[in-house]
C-alpha cells in the first residue's frame, strides 16, 4: 500500500513540512481538563499552548543514557572517552523556556520547529527542549569551553519503528580565545589529529570549509573561521572512526567512509552534515558547525570563537547494535536489557515478533488546522507503546463538498507480549472515541 506519510528529517536544519502550523489545542486541552499540568513534580498553569500529553509525561527522567549497561548509555560513556578532556553533563532538566531553545540561537520567529505542530509546550512560557543546542549558551555562560551534554530532547512526529517523540542527543562543543597563541594550539592539534586520520583506515569525501553558499560570518576572519571548521572536521572524523571503526563494513578491512555535506543551521555558520557509508548505505549522522558569534555574545564569552556539534544517540545505536525499532530503548524488558554490558557493542538478537494487528480508521478531517502529528499523539495517548506504526493509506477530497478524509491504518503490536484481537479493538475503540470529543470529527 502507498505510503502516504512524508518521512521528515530530525535536524532543525531547515523548514519543515507546509503544513506545519496547524495548532492543537483541542488535543491540548483534552486529556486533562485541570487548570494545571504537572510536569516533573512542579505545576504549571495551562494556557493556550499546553500541547504535552500524559504520554510524553511518563517519559520524562528516565535517564535512559545514564544506565551503563543501557546502548543509549554504552554509547554516551564510548563518545565521552573519545573526549577525555571535555566536561561532560548529563543531568539538565528538559524543560526550558523558548528563549534557550530557540531565541539564544537566533532562530528566526517564523521558524517551523517553534509550530505547537512540532514541539511540545508546557504552556506560553516552558516547553521540552527540542534539541541539546538548547543548554549552548548556559553551558558556555558557566564557563565550560570544551564540553558535552547529553540529555533526552522531544520532538512532535509521525509513527513508525524510527521515530519517537523522544530521543537523545549528545551535544559537543570547543571554543578557543580568539588570540595568536590558542590559534597556534589549534593548529597542532589539527596537525596531530590529520596524522592519525592519515595512518587509519579511514576515506573521507571533504568539502571546502567556506564557500558562498555555506559562509563565514561577518564578524569572523576568514583564516580563523578556516582554522576552526578544519578543527572540527578532524576532531569529528575520528570520532567516526572511534564509533564506527571495524563496524560499519560487511568485509572486514575496508576503509571506513565518511562525507561532509554543506547544512544550514540557524545557529553556526558554515554549517555541516557528517554522514557514514553503513553497510553500504550512507546514513546521516550528525550536524554541526561553526558557533554563531551571538551565541557566544549572549554567553559573555565574546572573545572566543570555536565549533559545536550534535548527534542523535538512537540512530546511532540503532546502527552499530542492530536495533530494529526504536520503542524497544524505552522497554524493560530483560529479553532487551540483558543482551547488553557496559563499554562493549555487539549485536542485538532479535526476541520473536508478536503478530501485528492492524485496524483502520476514516475519517472527515475536522478543520485545515488539523495536523498528521495531533493524530499520532491520540494514539500514543490511547495505545502507548503498543502501537508500532501509523500510517496514512488513503486521502481522498470530495470534489463537491471540498472536504477531505484520510484513512490512517494503525498497527498495534506490543513488543513484550501477544495483544489480543480484544486488547487491540479496546485501544482503537480509545481512539475513536478520543477523536470524536477532541476534535469532534465524524467517523466514515
Ligand atoms: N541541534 C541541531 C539539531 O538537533 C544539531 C546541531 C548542533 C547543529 C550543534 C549544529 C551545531 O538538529
Amino acid at each position: 500500500m502507498l505510503k502516504l506519510v512524508q518521512t521528515r528529517a530530525r535536524s532543525l536544519a531547515l523548514p519543515r513540512s507546509t503544513n506545519t502550523f496547524a495548532y492543537c489545542r483541542a488535543l491540548a486541552t483534552s486529556s486533562n481538563s485541570a487548570s494545571h499540568v504537572s510536569v516533573l513534580g512542579h505545576d504549571y498553569p495551562r494556557d493556550s499552548h499546553t500541547n504535552i500529553t500524559s504520554a510524553i509525561i511518563h517519559k520524562l527522567n528516565k535517564r535512559l543514557h545514564l544506565q551503563p549497561s543501557h546502548p543509549l548509555g554504552i554509547l554516551r560513556t564510548l563518545i565521552e572517552s573519545h573526549f577525555p578532556k571535555f566536561s561532560a553533563f548529563s543531568d539538565m532538566s528538559p524543560v526550558v523556556t523558548p528563549a534557550r531553545n530557540f531565541d539564544d540561537l537566533s532562530f528566526p520567529a517564523d521558524h517551523p520547529g517553534r509550530a505547537l505542530t512540532d514541539s511540545y509546550y508546557i504552556n506560553k512560557e516552558y516547553m521540552l527542549r527540542t534539541h541539546t543546542s538548547a543548554h549552548e549558551v548556559e553551558t558556555f555562560k558557566k564557563g565550560h569551553r570544551e564540553w558535552l551534554l547529553t540529555a533526552d530532547v522531544y520532538r512532535r512526529d509521525e509513527i513508525d519503528a524510527s521515530h519517537y517523540p523522544a530521543f537523545h542527543q549528545v551535544e559537543g562543543a570547543r571554543i578557543f580565545h580568539d588570540t595568536p597563541n590558542s590559534m597556534k594550539e589549534i593548529e597542532e592539534d589539527s596537525t596531530r589529529l590529520s596524522a592519525y586520520l592519515a595512518s587509519s583506515n579511514i576515506v573521507i569525501e571533504d568539502i571546502p570549509h567556506i564557500s558562498a553558499t555555506n559562509p563565514v560570518q561577518p564578524s569572523h576572519d576568514s583564516v580563523k573561521a578556516e582554522l576552526i571548521a578544519k578543527n572540527l572536521k578532524l576532531s569529528l572524523n575520528s570520532l567516526m572512526l572511534h564509533l564506527f571503526g571495524g563496524h560499519a563494513n560487511v568485509n572486514e578491512g575496508e576503509p571506513l567512509r565518511v562525507r561532509w555535506i554543506e547544512a544550514y543551521f540557524p545557529f553556526t555558520s558554515p554549517s555541516f552534515e557528517v554522514e557514514v557509508m553503513f553497510h553500504g548505505k550512507w546514513l546521516e549522522i550528525l550536524g554541526c558547525g561553526v558557533v554563531l558569534q551571538s551565541t557566544l555574545d549572549r554567553a559573555n564569552v565574546p572573545d572566543s570563537i570555536g565549533w559545536a556539534f550534535g548527534l542523535g544517540l538512537e540512530r546511532i545505536a540503532m546502527i552499530l547494535f542492530g536495533i530494529p525499532d526504536i520503542r524497544l530503548f524505552w522497554s524493560k524488558d530483560p529479553r532487551f536489557l540483558e543482551q547488553f554490558a557496559p563499554g562493549t557493542i555487539n549485536t542485538f538478537k532479535p526476541f520473536s515478533k508478536h503478530p501485528p494487528c492492524y485496524k483502520d480508521i476514516s475519517f472527515w478531517l475536522p478543520s485545515a488546522t488539523f495536523h498528521e502529528n495531533d493524530f499520532c499523539d491520540l494514539v500514543r495517548d490511547a495505545a502507548g507503546d503498543s502501537v508500532e506504526d501509523v500510517k496514512l493509506i488513503d486521502s481522498f477530497t470530495h470534489p463537491k463538498t471540498n472536504r477531505t478524509s484520510h484513512c490512517y491504518r494503525v498497527n498495534y503490536r506490543s513488543m513484550d507480549r501477544s495483544l489480543t484481537n480484544e486488547e487491540a479493538n479496546a485501544y482503537h475503540d480509545r481512539v475513536i472515541s478520543e477523536l470524536k470529543q477532541n476534535f469532534g470529527v465524524e467517523i466514515r
